[in-house]
């Protein structure tokens, strides 16, 4: 697939905040009122419709994440082998990273510095369907490449796979409850068992994915795309082009945020230059295309968001 985004001859170091008045609020998605509702499918719609070059229109960003994950790049000084950020330790910071410039394009579309993108708050019950703002057919936020069996009110299946038998729908959330506590926190006690196995130069891409991004994560990409196709939501490549998708990874950055405060074990992020400095390229709300090293993702705060705090029902939940 050629998804390579424009290009620039000038990219421009990322500064984070130095001061944090005004800090955005990500809020589940099952809350949200009509106002906000509103507001995003316009800043959605008005995304869609830019024209097909510019960096901001929807395909043009949908694109960027066709591009870090579909072997769009290789290794400056390995020419010959791919650079990569699923399955390794770059998957939390590069998502954050790509969500952050998302968001303050789509604030830029509506004149909004204040808009956040919502969450799909899938590890609590309320959260377990396909949130109701993304399947009204009128508006930017639906996609019909989604699965017609998962529509609501089908409760998610957050360890779903195309060749498990089908969940037994009786104890559906509870047992979700049951995964996520697995994968919080006795599948996820270290940075490498959490964000996931280092990848530096010269390494071959997949070195080995944390316990969040293999599930709930992939299996909610593979859940909620068409099952037969695996478009949009299951590919790697198109999984960006249904609006979802960026609920789906506001909850997988939030999550990241609450492994961090769990109580027990080791739960804190790498603290390795490799790591700290592997960096990535965005088109920013200024048209200006930047450089964003994982070092400058760590506090969300200073990339100005944080988000409203929900109960959390899976922490007494032993598998
Ligand atoms: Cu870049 Cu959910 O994948």
């Amino acid at each position: 697939m050629n998804c390579c985004p424009p290009d620039s001859s000038t990219i421009l170091d990322f500064k984070p905040l130095t001061s944090n008045n005004g800090l955005r609020v990500r809020r589940a998605a099952h809350s949200v009122d009509e106002n906000y509702k509103r507001k995003y499918s316009n800043a959605t719609y008005l995304m869609k419709n830019l024209p097909i070059n510019h960096p901001w229109n929807f395909m043009q960003q949908a694109n960027v994440h066709c591009a870090y994950c579909d072997g769009a790049y290789n290794q400056s000084d390995h020419p010959n082998i791919k650079f990569e950020v699923h399955f390794s330790w770059l998957f939390f910071a590069f998502h954050r990273a790509y969500l952050y410039f998302y968001e303050k394009i789509l604030g830029k579309l509506i004149e909004d510095e204040t808009f956040a993108l919502p969450f799909w708050n899938w590890d609590s019950p309320e959260g377990m369907t396909i949130p109701a703002m993304y399947t009204d057919k009128s508006t930017s936020l639906y996609d019909e490449l989604r699965d017609a069996s998962t529509q609501p009110p089908t409760i998610t299946d957050l360890n779903y796979h195309p060749n498990k038998p089908k969940a037994n729908l009786s104890n559906l959330i509870e047992r979700n409850l049951r995964f996520m506590h697995r994968q919080m926190m006795s599948g996820g006690r270290t940075a490498e068992l959490f964000l996931g196995q280092p990848f530096r130069s010269g390494n071959e891409p997949f070195q080995g994915a944390g316990s969040l991004e293999l599930a709930p994560h992939a299996n909610m990409h593979r859940w909620t795309g068409n099952h037969s196709t695996s478009l949009d939501m299951g590919s790697f490549g198109a999984a960006a082009r249904d609006p979802i998708f960026f609920a789906h990874h506001s909850q997988i950055d939030r999550l990241w945020e609450v492994w961090k405060g769990l109580p027990g074990g080791r739960r804190e992020n790498f603290n390795d230059d490799d790591w700290l400095d592997s960096a990535f390229l965005f088109w920013d709300e200024d048209l200006k295309l930047v450089r964003i090293r994982v070092r400058d993702v760590l506090d969300t705060r200073k990339l100005g968001y944080v988000y409203e705090e929900v109960p959390i029902q899976w922490l007494d939940m032993k598998p």
